[in-house]
Protein backbone atom coordinates (compact mmCIF):
# COMPACT_ATOMS: atom_id res chain seq x y z
CA UNK A 1 0.00 0.00 0.00
CA UNK A 2 1.26 3.14 -1.15
CA UNK A 3 1.70 6.66 1.74
CA UNK A 4 -1.38 8.24 2.48
CA UNK A 5 -1.84 11.63 0.55
CA UNK A 6 -2.20 14.58 2.48
CA UNK A 7 -3.34 18.05 1.42
CA UNK A 8 -3.49 20.77 2.80
CA UNK A 9 -3.33 24.89 2.33
CA UNK A 10 -3.57 28.70 3.85
CA UNK A 11 -4.51 31.78 3.02
CA UNK A 12 -2.15 34.48 2.43
CA UNK A 13 -3.78 36.93 4.36
CA UNK A 14 -1.18 38.43 6.92
CA UNK A 15 1.28 37.40 9.14
CA UNK A 16 1.17 34.27 10.77
CA UNK A 17 0.37 33.48 14.79
CA UNK A 18 1.44 30.82 17.03
CA UNK A 19 -2.19 30.15 17.11
CA UNK A 20 -1.67 29.20 13.26
CA UNK A 21 1.77 27.46 13.77
CA UNK A 22 0.19 24.56 17.30
CA UNK A 23 -3.03 24.84 15.25
CA UNK A 24 -2.07 23.35 12.31
CA UNK A 25 1.45 23.91 10.82
CA UNK A 26 3.09 22.06 13.57
CA UNK A 27 1.19 19.30 13.01
CA UNK A 28 1.10 19.37 9.07
CA UNK A 29 4.72 18.95 9.66
CA UNK A 30 4.52 16.41 11.34
CA UNK A 31 1.75 14.43 9.26
CA UNK A 32 4.09 15.10 6.48
CA UNK A 33 6.97 12.49 7.74
CA UNK A 34 4.65 9.88 7.12
CA UNK A 35 1.94 11.13 4.27
CA UNK A 36 2.61 11.97 0.60
CA UNK A 37 1.97 15.59 0.73
CA UNK A 38 0.79 18.75 -0.93
CA UNK A 39 0.41 22.50 0.89
CA UNK A 40 -0.83 24.98 -1.02
CA UNK A 41 -1.09 28.83 -0.71
CA UNK A 42 -4.51 29.82 -0.99
CA UNK A 43 -3.95 32.81 -2.73
CA UNK A 44 -7.60 33.35 -4.69
CA UNK A 45 -9.34 32.67 -1.13
CA UNK A 46 -7.40 35.11 -0.30
CA UNK A 47 -8.48 37.23 -2.50
CA UNK A 48 -12.22 37.30 -0.88
CA UNK A 49 -11.22 39.50 1.43
CA UNK A 50 -8.00 41.36 0.55
CA UNK A 51 -8.13 43.73 -2.05
CA UNK A 52 -4.52 44.94 -1.64
CA UNK A 53 -2.27 44.08 -5.16
CA UNK A 54 1.12 45.02 -3.27
CA UNK A 55 0.08 43.28 -0.03
CA UNK A 56 -0.89 39.70 -1.90
CA UNK A 57 1.90 39.55 -3.27
CA UNK A 58 4.08 40.22 -0.45
CA UNK A 59 2.27 37.60 1.35
CA UNK A 60 2.32 34.62 -1.22
CA UNK A 61 5.78 35.02 -0.59
CA UNK A 62 5.59 35.40 3.51
CA UNK A 63 3.73 32.00 3.71
CA UNK A 64 5.64 30.71 1.18
CA UNK A 65 8.68 30.94 3.60
CA UNK A 66 7.17 30.69 6.53
CA UNK A 67 6.17 26.76 5.39
CA UNK A 68 9.83 26.08 4.62
CA UNK A 69 10.70 27.76 7.74
CA UNK A 70 8.16 25.83 10.08
CA UNK A 71 9.92 22.51 8.47
CA UNK A 72 7.95 21.88 5.23
CA UNK A 73 10.68 20.17 3.40
CA UNK A 74 10.12 21.39 -0.73
CA UNK A 75 12.06 18.57 -1.63
CA UNK A 76 9.53 16.31 -0.61
CA UNK A 77 6.47 18.12 -0.51
CA UNK A 78 5.05 20.20 -3.23
CA UNK A 79 4.88 23.70 -2.31
CA UNK A 80 2.71 25.80 -4.69
CA UNK A 81 0.27 28.77 -4.78
CA UNK A 82 -3.69 28.01 -5.87
CA UNK A 83 -3.85 30.53 -8.33
CA UNK A 84 -1.10 29.07 -10.52
CA UNK A 85 -2.79 25.46 -10.96
CA UNK A 86 -6.17 26.66 -13.06
CA UNK A 87 -7.90 23.28 -12.55
CA UNK A 88 -8.55 24.42 -8.87
CA UNK A 89 -10.92 27.27 -10.07
CA UNK A 90 -12.34 24.99 -13.26
CA UNK A 91 -13.43 22.15 -11.15
CA UNK A 92 -14.95 24.83 -8.38
CA UNK A 93 -16.68 25.95 -11.09
CA UNK A 94 -18.23 22.26 -11.88
CA UNK A 95 -19.11 22.02 -7.92
CA UNK A 96 -20.86 25.18 -8.02
CA UNK A 97 -23.04 23.75 -10.42
CA UNK A 98 -23.73 20.70 -8.53
CA UNK A 99 -24.46 22.32 -5.06
CA UNK A 100 -27.37 24.13 -4.05
CA UNK A 101 -27.68 28.32 -2.73
CA UNK A 102 -29.48 26.96 0.33
CA UNK A 103 -26.45 24.58 1.05
CA UNK A 104 -24.05 27.35 0.42
CA UNK A 105 -25.41 29.29 2.69
CA UNK A 106 -25.25 26.86 5.91
CA UNK A 107 -21.39 27.18 5.33
CA UNK A 108 -20.20 29.34 8.61
CA UNK A 109 -17.84 31.88 6.38
CA UNK A 110 -20.26 33.37 4.79
CA UNK A 111 -22.95 33.13 7.70
CA UNK A 112 -20.31 34.69 9.72
CA UNK A 113 -20.24 37.64 7.34
CA UNK A 114 -23.82 38.08 6.80
CA UNK A 115 -24.43 38.27 10.47
CA UNK A 116 -21.75 40.80 11.22
CA UNK A 117 -24.20 42.89 8.86
CA UNK A 118 -21.38 43.09 6.34
CA UNK A 119 -22.13 42.19 2.45
CA UNK A 120 -20.58 39.13 1.39
CA UNK A 121 -19.03 38.72 -2.40
CA UNK A 122 -20.01 35.58 -4.14
CA UNK A 123 -16.59 34.47 -3.91
CA UNK A 124 -16.60 34.42 -0.19
CA UNK A 125 -20.08 32.67 -0.70
CA UNK A 126 -18.81 29.76 -3.58
CA UNK A 127 -15.44 29.61 -1.14
CA UNK A 128 -15.94 25.94 0.15
CA UNK A 129 -16.32 24.82 -3.29
CA UNK A 130 -12.82 26.36 -4.25
CA UNK A 131 -11.55 24.44 -1.18
CA UNK A 132 -13.32 21.21 -2.33
CA UNK A 133 -11.56 21.62 -5.73
CA UNK A 134 -8.08 22.20 -4.04
CA UNK A 135 -8.58 18.87 -1.70
CA UNK A 136 -10.33 16.58 -4.14
CA UNK A 137 -8.08 16.67 -7.21
CA UNK A 138 -5.49 15.18 -5.85
CA UNK A 139 -6.82 12.00 -4.25
CA UNK A 140 -6.37 13.26 -1.06
CA UNK A 141 -6.97 11.21 2.51
CA UNK A 142 -5.99 13.27 5.48
CA UNK A 143 -6.38 17.18 5.79
CA UNK A 144 -5.09 18.80 8.95
CA UNK A 145 -6.92 21.63 9.81
CA UNK A 146 -7.86 23.80 12.72
CA UNK A 147 -11.03 22.87 14.00
CA UNK A 148 -12.85 26.38 12.05
CA UNK A 149 -12.19 24.33 8.76
CA UNK A 150 -13.38 21.13 10.02
CA UNK A 151 -17.43 22.49 8.17
CA UNK A 152 -15.02 22.74 4.78
CA UNK A 153 -13.80 19.30 4.78
CA UNK A 154 -17.20 17.84 5.44
CA UNK A 155 -18.30 20.15 2.54
CA UNK A 156 -15.56 18.68 0.48
CA UNK A 157 -16.60 15.14 1.34
CA UNK A 158 -20.05 16.33 0.43
CA UNK A 159 -18.49 17.62 -3.18
CA UNK A 160 -17.11 14.70 -3.85
CA UNK A 161 -20.07 12.01 -3.03
CA UNK A 162 -22.59 14.97 -5.22
CA UNK A 163 -20.24 14.35 -8.09
CA UNK A 164 -19.93 10.56 -7.69
CA UNK A 165 -23.20 9.75 -7.33
CA UNK A 166 -23.90 12.20 -10.55
CA UNK A 167 -21.23 11.33 -12.83
CA UNK A 168 -20.05 7.87 -11.35
CA UNK A 169 -17.06 6.82 -8.95
CA UNK A 170 -14.37 9.83 -9.48
CA UNK A 171 -13.30 11.23 -6.28
CA UNK A 172 -12.02 10.01 -3.13
CA UNK A 173 -13.45 11.18 0.40
CA UNK A 174 -11.06 13.07 2.29
CA UNK A 175 -10.74 13.32 6.07
CA UNK A 176 -9.74 16.43 8.38
CA UNK A 177 -7.01 15.82 11.02
CA UNK A 178 -7.44 18.11 14.29
CA UNK A 179 -5.42 18.06 16.82
CA UNK A 180 -7.80 18.54 19.88
CA UNK A 181 -5.35 19.68 22.22
CA UNK A 182 -4.41 22.79 20.75
CA UNK A 183 -7.37 22.89 18.68
CA UNK A 184 -7.88 26.35 19.76
CA UNK A 185 -4.86 28.35 20.84
CA UNK A 186 -5.75 31.32 23.17
CA UNK A 187 -4.84 34.55 22.87
CA UNK A 188 -3.35 37.58 24.57
CA UNK A 189 -7.16 38.42 25.99
CA UNK A 190 -7.59 34.16 26.79
CA UNK A 191 -10.20 34.24 23.50
CA UNK A 192 -9.17 32.25 20.59
CA UNK A 193 -5.96 34.11 19.11
CA UNK A 194 -6.97 35.17 15.56
CA UNK A 195 -5.59 38.07 13.72
CA UNK A 196 -8.96 39.56 13.32
CA UNK A 197 -9.08 40.14 17.68
CA UNK A 198 -5.55 41.71 17.70
CA UNK A 199 -4.66 39.19 20.81
CA UNK A 200 -1.68 37.68 18.78
CA UNK A 201 1.76 36.61 19.29
CA UNK A 202 3.66 36.83 16.21
CA UNK A 203 5.23 33.76 14.90
CA UNK A 204 7.58 35.39 12.95
CA UNK A 205 7.92 38.46 14.42
CA UNK A 206 11.19 39.65 16.24
CA UNK A 207 12.05 38.80 19.91
CA UNK A 208 11.26 42.25 20.73
CA UNK A 209 7.81 41.83 19.06
CA UNK A 210 7.40 38.31 21.09
CA UNK A 211 8.13 40.11 24.30
CA UNK A 212 5.43 42.62 23.85
CA UNK A 213 2.89 40.56 22.98
CA UNK A 214 3.55 38.27 25.94
CA UNK A 215 3.87 41.32 28.34
CA UNK A 216 0.31 42.56 26.55
CA UNK A 217 -1.47 39.05 27.99
CA UNK A 218 -4.07 40.27 30.07
CA UNK A 219 -3.48 38.75 34.09
CA UNK A 220 -6.40 38.41 36.86
CA UNK A 221 -4.94 38.43 39.98
CA UNK A 222 -7.77 36.13 41.23
CA UNK A 223 -6.86 32.43 40.93
CA UNK A 224 -3.62 31.11 42.02
CA UNK A 225 -2.42 31.42 38.91
CA UNK A 226 -2.50 33.39 35.76
CA UNK A 227 -4.58 31.58 33.65
CA UNK A 228 -4.43 33.14 30.38
CA UNK A 229 -0.50 32.70 30.55
CA UNK A 230 -0.44 29.41 31.60
CA UNK A 231 -2.83 28.31 29.12
CA UNK A 232 -0.12 29.37 26.65
CA UNK A 233 2.67 28.45 28.30
CA UNK A 234 1.30 24.94 28.00
CA UNK A 235 1.89 24.78 24.64
CA UNK A 236 5.67 25.06 24.90
CA UNK A 237 6.57 23.00 28.08
CA UNK A 238 4.49 20.46 29.92
CA UNK A 239 2.64 20.55 32.45
CA UNK A 240 5.19 18.72 34.64
CA UNK A 241 7.60 21.37 34.24
CA UNK A 242 5.52 23.87 34.43
CA UNK A 243 3.71 23.26 37.87
CA UNK A 244 7.05 23.33 39.71
CA UNK A 245 7.64 26.83 37.53
CA UNK A 246 4.07 28.24 38.49
CA UNK A 247 4.29 26.99 42.05
CA UNK A 248 8.08 28.76 42.93
CA UNK A 249 6.31 32.49 41.26
CA UNK A 250 3.45 32.64 42.70
CA UNK A 251 1.75 36.38 42.08
CA UNK A 252 5.11 36.72 39.86
CA UNK A 253 3.44 37.83 36.90
CA UNK A 254 6.61 39.86 35.22
CA UNK A 255 8.92 36.60 35.82
CA UNK A 256 6.48 34.06 34.11
CA UNK A 257 6.18 36.29 31.36
CA UNK A 258 9.93 36.49 31.05
CA UNK A 259 10.18 32.55 31.09
CA UNK A 260 7.44 31.76 28.35
CA UNK A 261 8.67 34.61 26.37
CA UNK A 262 12.26 32.34 26.71
CA UNK A 263 10.61 29.62 26.06
CA UNK A 264 8.31 31.04 22.90
CA UNK A 265 11.94 31.73 21.13
CA UNK A 266 12.99 28.39 21.96
CA UNK A 267 11.18 27.28 19.75
CA UNK A 268 11.04 30.15 16.97
CA UNK A 269 14.61 31.60 16.53
CA UNK A 270 16.08 28.15 14.65
CA UNK A 271 12.81 28.45 12.19
CA UNK A 272 13.51 32.18 11.68
CA UNK A 273 17.04 31.64 11.05
CA UNK A 274 16.09 29.32 8.75
CA UNK A 275 13.67 31.92 7.30
CA UNK A 276 15.91 34.78 6.65
CA UNK A 277 18.64 32.26 5.11
CA UNK A 278 15.85 31.87 2.01
CA UNK A 279 16.20 34.34 -0.94
CA UNK A 280 13.22 35.63 -3.26
CA UNK A 281 14.66 33.88 -6.05
CA UNK A 282 14.98 30.39 -3.98
CA UNK A 283 11.34 30.84 -2.50
CA UNK A 284 10.17 31.51 -6.29
CA UNK A 285 11.88 28.43 -7.43
CA UNK A 286 10.48 26.12 -5.19
CA UNK A 287 7.05 27.46 -5.75
CA UNK A 288 7.66 27.25 -9.35
CA UNK A 289 8.83 23.23 -9.05
CA UNK A 290 5.59 22.93 -6.92
CA UNK A 291 3.89 24.40 -9.54
CA UNK A 292 4.78 21.95 -12.17
CA UNK A 293 4.38 19.10 -9.80
CA UNK A 294 0.83 19.68 -8.66
CA UNK A 295 -0.36 20.57 -12.44
CA UNK A 296 0.64 17.73 -13.61
CA UNK A 297 -1.52 15.69 -11.26
CA UNK A 298 -4.22 17.91 -11.17
CA UNK A 299 -4.56 18.12 -14.96
CA UNK A 300 -5.07 14.06 -14.69
CA UNK A 301 -7.88 14.39 -12.95
CA UNK A 302 -9.56 16.61 -14.91
CA UNK A 303 -9.36 14.97 -18.18
CA UNK A 304 -11.64 12.41 -16.09
CA UNK A 305 -13.50 14.87 -15.11
CA UNK A 306 -13.70 16.69 -18.53
CA UNK A 307 -15.15 13.59 -19.74
CA UNK A 308 -17.08 12.67 -17.43
CA UNK A 309 -19.08 15.84 -17.10
CA UNK A 310 -19.34 16.08 -21.19
CA UNK A 311 -17.25 19.32 -22.08
CA UNK A 312 -15.23 16.87 -24.53
CA UNK A 313 -16.57 16.18 -27.86
P1 LIG B 1 -7.06 33.96 12.00
O1 LIG B 1 -8.14 33.46 12.93
O2 LIG B 1 -5.95 34.59 12.75
O3 LIG B 1 -7.61 34.83 10.90
P2 LIG B 1 -6.81 32.00 9.95
O4 LIG B 1 -8.28 31.95 9.84
O5 LIG B 1 -6.03 32.64 8.84
O6 LIG B 1 -6.43 32.69 11.33
O7 LIG B 1 -6.30 30.53 10.21
C1 LIG B 1 -5.30 29.84 9.48
C2 LIG B 1 -5.20 28.45 10.05
O8 LIG B 1 -4.75 28.48 11.42
C3 LIG B 1 -6.54 27.72 10.08
O9 LIG B 1 -6.37 26.36 9.77
C4 LIG B 1 -7.01 27.90 11.49
O10 LIG B 1 -7.85 26.87 11.91
C5 LIG B 1 -5.71 27.90 12.28
N1 LIG B 1 -5.86 28.74 13.46
C6 LIG B 1 -6.06 30.06 13.49
N2 LIG B 1 -6.16 30.54 14.75
C7 LIG B 1 -6.03 29.47 15.55
C8 LIG B 1 -6.04 29.29 16.97
N3 LIG B 1 -6.21 30.30 17.80
N4 LIG B 1 -5.88 28.04 17.44
C9 LIG B 1 -5.70 27.00 16.61
N5 LIG B 1 -5.66 27.09 15.27
C10 LIG B 1 -5.83 28.31 14.72
N1 LIG C 1 -9.76 27.81 3.93
C1 LIG C 1 -8.51 27.52 4.57
C2 LIG C 1 -8.24 28.54 5.68
O1 LIG C 1 -8.78 29.61 5.64
C3 LIG C 1 -7.37 27.52 3.60
C4 LIG C 1 -7.54 26.46 2.56
C5 LIG C 1 -7.88 26.66 1.25
C6 LIG C 1 -7.39 25.07 2.76
N2 LIG C 1 -7.91 25.47 0.61
C7 LIG C 1 -7.63 24.47 1.48
C8 LIG C 1 -7.08 24.28 3.86
C9 LIG C 1 -7.59 23.10 1.33
C10 LIG C 1 -7.05 22.90 3.69
C11 LIG C 1 -7.28 22.32 2.44
O2 LIG C 1 -7.47 28.29 6.56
Amino acid sequence: MGKKRLFTGLQPSGSLHIGNYLGTLKQTVGLLKDTDGLVMIADYHALTTLKDTGGLRKNIMDVARDFIAVGVDPKKTVIFQQSTVLQHTELAWIFDCLVTVPFLMQAHAYKDKVAKGLEANAGLFTYPMLMAADILLYDTDVVPVGADQRQHVEYAREAATKFNVVFGETFKTPQEKILESVAVVPGTDGKKMSKSYGNTIPLFGTKEETQKAVMSIVTDSTGDRPENVYNIHRLFKSEEQLSSLYAENKGKYKALKDTLVEDIEAVISPMREKRASLSDADVKNILKDGTERAREQAEKKMVDVRNKVGVTI
